[in-house]
C-alpha cells in the first residue's frame, strides 16, 4: 500500500513528530490560548491534533469548515462536545438529543454561549483543550461579529480551558485576530508553523520508500522540494505519485521522476485546460509570468516582459484575481501556486 498520505490530518505512523509540538505544550502549561498560523498544507491541524492526543487531557476538535449559518456552527460545537457530556443537557433553544440534534428555535447566539459554558465542567481532573479548526469559516456567518463576540466573551470567562485556533485561510484568520474592530483582536498568542525541517523530513520520507521495498535517489530531493516549495502536503503528494509508479526492489531515479511528472500532467491536462479557459486574457498572462518568474519584483520590467502584462496595474489586478480564485498564495515575498503541478503544466504547456 502506498505509504504516503496526501490529504487531511495525518496521525500514527503517517505523522512525523515536529519540534513545534513542544512549543505548543509550553503554551498549554502557561494556560495561553494560541493561534496556530502558517501556509496551507504545512501541517497545522496535524500538529495540534497529534500533540494533544498524546497528552493526558480532554481534547475536543471542532471543524468549522462549511458552517454557513449560526445554527450550523452551533451544531458543529454541539456534536464535538456530545461524546463528553455524560448527561445530555437541554439548552435554551437547543437539544443535544444523542446523535440527532434538533433545533427548537433559531436563537443560535444564545445557544453558543450556553454550549460553551459546558466546556470547563466536561472533566473534573484532566485539563480541557478545545481546538477550533477552520476558524475563519465563522466570518461567513450572516452575523459573524455577533457570533464571534459571543464566543470571545465566553472563552474569556474560561481561563482554565485552553483554546487553540487554526485554519487554512491565513488572510481571513488575520482578519479575526488582527483587525482592531474584531472581538478576537490580539486575544491569542501567535505560533507560526512553516515547513517541516528538511533534513529529518527527507530521512522520514526515505524510510517510507525503504520500508516498502523501494529506494529513492537522494539527488531527487532538491527537485522535489523546489517543485513543491517545501510544503509538506505537496512533498508527500509528489512522493505518493513517485511511489505509485515505482516497483518493488527498484530505485526511483531522475528518469522516473520525469516520467511521473509527465504522467500526472497528462492525467490532469483536461482539468487544467478547463481551469485555464476560465481565466481572462490578463489573468492567463499573469499566471504564465508567475509560473516562470523566480524573483519577487512583480511590477518590474522583467516580469512585465515575461508575462506580457501591459502595466503594473494590470499585474496587480491579475494577481488579485488569481489569489481570490485560490490559485496562488503569498509565501514570504513570493506568489506561489496552490497546486505545484498546475504551475508546471502552465510553464510547460502554454505558449
Ligand atoms: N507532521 C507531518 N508529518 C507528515 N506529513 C505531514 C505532517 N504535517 C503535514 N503533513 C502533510 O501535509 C498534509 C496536510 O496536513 P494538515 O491538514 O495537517 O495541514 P494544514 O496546515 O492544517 O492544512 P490546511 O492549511 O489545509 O488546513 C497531510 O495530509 C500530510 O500529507
Ligand atoms: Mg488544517
Amino acid at each position: 500500500m502506498n505509504p504516503f498520505k496526501i490529504d487531511g490530518i495525518v496521525d500514527g505512523a503517517d505523522y512525523m513528530p515536529r519540534k513545534e509540538g513542544e512549543a505548543l505544550l509550553e503554551y498549554h502549561k502557561a494556560g495561553r490560548n494560541v493561534l496556530v498560523r502558517g501556509p496551507r498544507r504545512t501541517g497545522k491541524s496535524s500538529l495540534v491534533v497529534n500533540t494533544f492526543q498524546a497528552l493526558d487531557c480532554l481534547f475536543i476538535r471542532v471543524d468549522f469548515w462549511g458552517a454557513k449559518t449560526e445554527a450550523r456552527a452551533v451544531e458543529k460545537i454541539a456534536r464535538a462536545l456530545a461524546p463528553f457530556c455524560r448527561k445530555m443537557p437541554t439548552l435554551s433553544g437547543f437539544n443535544i438529543g444523542g446523535i440527532g440534534l434538533q433545533w427548537k428555535s433559531p436563537e443560535a447566539i444564545a445557544s453558543v454561549e450556553d454550549l460553551l459554558r459546558l466546556v470547563p465542567g466536561l472533566h473534573k481532573k484532566k485539563p480541557v483543550v478545545v481546538f477550533f479548526d477552520e476558524f475563519q469559516a465563522l466570518l461567513d456567518l450572516p452575523d459573524a461579529d455577533q457570533f464571534l463576540g459571543a464566543l470571545r466573551s465566553e472563552i474569556q470567562a474560561q481561563p482554565e480551558v485552553q483554546y487553540l485556533f487554526a485554519g487554512s485561510n491565513q488572510n481571513r484568520l488575520m482578519e479575526i485576530f488582527y483587525a482592531q474592530r474584531s472581538p478576537f483582536f490580539k486575544s491569542a498568542a501567535l505560533m507560526e508553523v512553516g515547513s517541516l525541517e528538511r533534513g529529518p523530513f527527507v530521512e522520514w520520507l526515505t524510510a517510507k520508500f525503504i520500508d516498502t521495498g523501494r529506494a529513492i535517489d537522494p539527488r531527487l530531493w532538491d527537485a522535489i522540494f523546489e517543485l513543491t516549495h517545501a510544503i509538506p502536503g505537496d512533498v508527500q503528494d509528489v512522493c505518493y505519485h513517485l511511489w505509485n509508479d515505482s516497483g518493488e526492489g527498484r530505485e526511483v531515479g531522475p528518469e522516473d521522476f520525469g516520467a511521473t511528472l509527465r504522467r500526472v500532467l497528462h492525467e490532469r491536462a483536461s482539468g487544467y485546460e478547463g481551469m485555464w479557459n476560465m481565466l481572462t486574457d490578463n489573468q492567463q498572462k499573469i499566471a504564465i509570468g508567475l509560473a516562470r518568474y523566480r524573483d519577487d519584483k512583480y511590477t518590474s520590467g522583467e516580469f512585465m516582459q515575461l508575462s506580457g502584462a501591459t502595466s503594473p496595474a494590470s499585474v496587480k489586478r491579475g494577481i488579485e484575481a488569481l489569489e481570490s480564485k485560490g490559485l496562488i498564495w503569498m509565501s514570504g515575498r513570493h506568489w506561489i501556486f496552490s497546486d505545484p503541478f498546475f504551475a508546471l503544466w502552465i510553464s510547460n504547456s502554454v505558449e
